[in-house]
Formats: structure tokens, C-alpha cells, sequence
């Protein structure tokens, strides 16, 4: 059997363009806004995501749906509600992004988003309020999974894991606002009887403003190449990359990434309609590529690879203290409250809107260093941290569970380390759970797998949301135990099956995941590359008489 040449960058081809880090991205400051603005997605999802645990303690909001106020169990369902929603709508995505773009499914999914939010602003009764939030929950779920995959089709591999962090920052960006705006408008006509309904229903209408803003700048925003070629728009993608990289079109790095797209393109092409031979509906197509997610070796295991990490993510616990320091305000299960001996505003302040400054400012480091000190490193050092903090926090809960009162240096140090747990997730696993899998599958199948992974996501958050509340009565420090377990398998599982993907061209990933070994491919795959008059099999190509020839000198680079 022969190897592949699958190499993005033909022999002697300059390939980058700058330095990987906070200096490319600096360098590269037109992709850097590109990626920045399409990261209000990640605002409205941290935003409505936020908003809702301090709308439902404001006495107005109360006071306009006692049964919500006054039954938990419907309060947990409202929040979750959003993360069901989110679950649908990442999933649906995957073909509405392959079929529209990327970006004009950013745009559907920001006018899916002004209807949830209108709705849920103007909400009257309980049910309007529960369809309103699903609604805006499908449109947060389309946002979390197209917004890195249009990011990453438009990065150079050196900025990529910095760039499609920006959706994280703008996720921690979201709950910060929504934590200090609920601060403030609770204040609307005073926090006791006479609140007014602004106060909740302020909150909820200003979301609006973000969306709108994304909506009308996508008609500003480019396609992404990777996409173009997708769709036979040769032409258009080489002007994009050009636009993109700064460079002009003739440049060598600019005909190489072309190549090594189209290489990519037209090998999943082919592959496609040897796979499945006859099949031209375009349902038909899109079932047959799910299908083969599950039935292809190499694509299972990226899938496997993208879903566990998004899983792992989940039950690391970050939601329980997300939602659960803020919502749940009764004794015996606010771990802020008088759970730990420190009570009244002033800590809600400190334990929530600390929670969430924390959680803003420390996904910064990623966004500069990811692609320096690559996702392995990030994810292990993360993941030590956040264990150590779990086991910390779980094991003074233990201890001090019925003494907080008469221990309140316990109960401090018990707050101090769920900042520090939060510090370490928001640089690790909280940006690179978003990266890996926009950058690991192959074109044809990318945005369904993404999805998929994305709909794990929010399924594993929605359990999570569920069974804290629950847990925290029963099992009570047993929770963080439980949660420790998964940062535990987190560096474990990292330190021995997840492979480094830092500063691969997203092209490149065979080789990474191990794809296009079979013989068929690697034919198949020595044919693309000699039509386009690149190098081949083990820097050999095919001649016309099916013999490998020594690999051309000369590159034509017509695209
Ligand atoms: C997670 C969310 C979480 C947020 C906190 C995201 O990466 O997917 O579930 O609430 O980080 O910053």
C-alpha cells in the first residue's frame, strides 16, 4: 500500500502568513474583526443564557407569573427549556449551513432569534414564556455551531484556535452583561413591590440589539472559501482568501491554500459518488454523509473525539455553579448563600458577577496562546486545575457542611476556589471544546458532525441543569466529587487519546485522524492531486499509464 502525500504545502511553497499567536492576530486585524463580529453570536448565547436566573428572583417578574415564582421544578424547566431548543437547532444546522452558507445561516438564525426574544419580552402567561425561550433556544443552538465553523473556514491554521475562541469570550462576554444588567434594572421602580415590569422585561427586549446587529452585518460578511469551493465558486474563493490573507491572488500561499481546498473538495466529491453511486437527492446525499460519520472508521473516531470532548465539557460541573449559584436562592442548596456562611447582596455580588468578570477575563490568555502552546497542553493544565479546585471545594463542603456559619475563612476559601476552578475552565476546555471540532472533518461532512458534537453539547447541559439541583439534596458535596471525576478523565483521556491538531491545516487532518489510507483513496487521492498538477503519492504522482512518476517540479498554479 502506498502513503499518501497529502501535504498542504507543496515542496518550497511558502505556506504562512505570520506569526501564530497574539502577534498574527494583531497581524492579521482584518480577520480578527471578521471573527470578533461574527462572535456576537457567542454574546446572545452567554447572554440569554445569563439573563434568565436574575429575571426569575425580581419580585415584578414574580408578581406577573406567581406559579413560575413559586415552583422550582417549573423554574428549572424554563431555564432548560433554552438548552432543548439549542439542542434542535444546532443539530438542524448542519445542512441548513451546507445548503444557505455559513453566513446567510447566520442570518436565519438571528431573525429565529428576534422572534424568541420579542416573545419573551412581551410574554404574558407561562406557556408563552416556554415557547418563547425554546424558540430563542433554537436560534442560540445554530449560533453555537455555525459561528465557529465560519470562523475556522476562514482562519490560517496559525491563528485558528485563537480566532474561534473569540465565540467563547463572546459567550463569557454575554453572561457578564446580562449579570450586570439584571444588577441594574432591578433598581426600576426598587427592588421590593413597587419593582416595575421593566425591570425584567428591559433585560429581555435589549438581547434584540445584538441580534440585530449581527443580522444586518452579515450582508457585510464574506462566504467562506472552503465553502465557495463547496459550491463549484472557484473564482470567488480565491478572491475571498485573497481579501482574507492580505495578499494578492497570485500569491504562492494563496494558489496553495486554493490547491489544497480544492484537493479536499473534490477528493470528498469523488469519494461521495463512489460511496454512494446513483444517489443525487440531495436528502438522500445528506443522510448518506450522517451515515457515514457512524460507518467510516477515521470519521468515527473524530466524531467520537468531537462529542466526548463536548460531553466532558458539560459534566466538568461549569454549569452547575453557573446556574445554580444564582438561581437556587433556598438554604440548603445555594452553595453561596448561607450554605457557606456568607450572606446578603454584596456576596451575591461577589460570587456571581465575580464568577462571571473571572470567567470573561481568563478566556483571554487562550485567545492569544492557544495556537502557541497548543490544545493539548491548554486542555491538561486546565483540566489539573479544575480538578484540583473540584476536589478542594468538595472536600471543605464535606467537612464544613453544617458549620459554615462559625467557619467563615472555610467558607471564603471555598468561594475563592470555585473562581479559581472557573479561571482554568474558561482558558481550557470553555474555548477549546468550540475549536476542535470546526477544524477536525473533511468538508463534506463538516458541518453535520459539528452539529452533532454542538447538539451533544447542550444535550449534556441540559441533563446537567436537571440533575444538580437534585444531586446538591441528596448527595450534597457528593455533587463536586462527581464532577471532579470527569476533570479527572479529562487529563487522562487528553494525555493519551487526543491528538495535537494545533497549527494543522484543517486539510491535513487525515493524517492526523488517520483518513484516506485505503488503497481506493489513496489513489483516488494521487489522481485529484496530479490533475491539479501537485504532488502525489509520496512526493510521486500517476502517469497516464496508472505508474507512479516522479513528482512534477513545475506546479501549475491555475486554479
Ligand atoms: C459552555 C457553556 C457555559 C459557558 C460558560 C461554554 O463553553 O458551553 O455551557 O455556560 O462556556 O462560560
Amino acid at each position: 500500500m502506498v502513503a499518501i502525500n497529502n501535504s498542504a504545502s507543496a515542496p518550497g511553497v511558502e505556506t504562512s502568513y505570520g506569526p501564530a499567536g497574539y502577534k498574527g492576530l494583531v497581524h492579521n486585524s482584518f480577520l480578527l474583526s471578521l471573527s470578533a463580529f461574527a462572535s456576537i453570536g457567542g454574546v446572545l448565547y452567554g447572554y440569554d443564557q445569563g439573563v434568565i436566573s436574575g429575571v426569575l428572583v425580581m419580585t415584578s417578574f414574580g408578581k406577573e407569573f406567581p406559579s413560575l415564582a413559586h415552583n422550582s421544578t417549573l423554574q428549572g424547566w424554563m431555564v432548560s427549556v433554552l438548552t432543548l431548543g439549542a439542542m434542535f437547532g444546532a443539530l438542524a444546522n448542519g445542512p441548513i449551513a451546507d445548503r444557505l452558507s455559513r453566513r446567510w445561516s447566520i442570518l436565519l438564525a438571528n431573525i429565529i432569534f428576534l422572534i424568541g426574544s420579542i416573545l419573551q419580552a412581551a410574554s404574558v402567561n407561562v406557556p408563552m414564556i416556554f415557547v418563547a425561550r425554546f424558540i430563542a433556544g433554537l436560534a442560540i443552538g445554530q449560533l453555537s455551531m455555525v459561528v465557529p465553523l465560519y470562523i475556522s473556514e476562514l482562519a490560517p491554521p496559525t491563528l485558528r484556535g485563537g480566532l474561534v475562541a473569540l465565540q467563547q469570550l463572546g459567550i463569557t462576554a454575554g453572561i457578564m452583561v446580562a449579570f450586570w444588567l439584571n444588577f441594574g434594572t432591578q433598581h426600576i421602580g426598587g427592588t421590593g413591590d413597587g419593582q416595575s415590569p421593566a425591570a425584567w422585561r428591559l433585560p429581555l427586549a435589549l438581547q434584540c440589539l445584538f441580534s440585530l446587529i449581527l443580522g444586518v452585518g452579515t450582508f457585510f460578511l464574506p462566504y467562506t472559501p472552503r465553502w465557495l469551493m463547496m459550491k463549484d465558486r472557484e473564482n470567488e474563493a480565491v478572491s475571498t482568501l485573497s481579501r482574507l490573507r492580505r495578499v494578492p491572488r497570485s500569491d504562492g500561499r494563496i494558489m496553495n491554500e486554493v490547491l489544497e481546498i480544492k484537493v479536499s473538495v473534490l477528493f470528498d466529491k469523488a469519494t461521495t459518488a463512489a460511496m454512494f453511486p446513483g444517489v443525487t437527492s440531495p436528502i438522500r446525499l445528506s443522510v448518506e454523509r450522517y451515515k457515514s460519520l457512524l460507518a467510516l472508521r477515521h470519521l468515527n473516531r473524530r466524531l467520537l473525539t468531537a462529542c466526548a470532548l463536548q460531553l466532558i465539557q458539560q459534566f466538568t460541573g461549569i454549569n452547575a455553579i453557573i446556574y445554580y449559584c444564582r438561581i437556587r436562592r433556598s438554604p440548603d442548596v445555594d452553595l453561596y448563600d448561607s450554605d457557606i456562611g456568607l450572606s446578603g447582596s454584596s456576596v451575591d455580588l461577589l460570587a456571581t458577577g465575580v464568577i462571571g468578570i473571572l470567567n470573561f477575563l481568563c478566556t483571554i490568555p487562550a485567545i492569544m496562546f492557544m495556537d502557541r502552546w497548543g490544545r493539548r497542553t491548554v486542555l491538561l493544565v486546565g483540566g489539573m486545575g479544575m480538578g484540583i479546585s473540584q476536589l478542594i471545594v468538595a472536600t471543605l463542603y464535606a467537612v464544613y457542611e453544617h458549620s459554615w456559619a462559625s467557619h467563615r475563612g472555610a467558607g471564603w476559601a471555598t468561594a475563592a476556589f470555585v473562581w479559581i476552578y472557573i479561571c482554568h475552565f474558561a482558558f481550557s476546555i470553555g474555548c477549546i471544546n468550540w475549536v476542535i471540532p470546526s477544524e477536525i472533518f473533511p468538508p463534506g461532512v463538516r458541518s453535520q458532525a459539528v452539529g452533532i458534537a454542538i447538539g451533544v453539547n447542550w444535550l449534556s447541559n441540559f441533563i446537567v441543569a436537571l440533575i444538580t439541583p437534585r444531586m446538591l439534596d441528596s448527595i450534597t458535596f457528593g455533587t463536586f466529587y462527581f464532577y471532579l471525576a470527569f476533570c479527572v478523565f479529562l487529563v487522562f483521556w487528553v494525555y493519551f487519546a487526543l491528538p495535537e491538531t494545533k497549527g494543522v491545516p484543517i486539510e491535513e487532518m487525515d493524517k492526523v485522524f488517520g483518513g484516506n489510507q485505503g488503497e481506493q483513496d489513496t489513489i483516488r487521492m494521487a489522481s485529484i492531486r496530479h490533475q491539479l498538477g501537485m504532488g502525489g503519492v509520496d512526493g510521486a504522482v500517476k502517469d497516464d499509464s496508472g505508474g507512479y512518476v516522479e513528482e512534477v517540479e513545475d506546479h501549475d498554479w491555475t486554479v
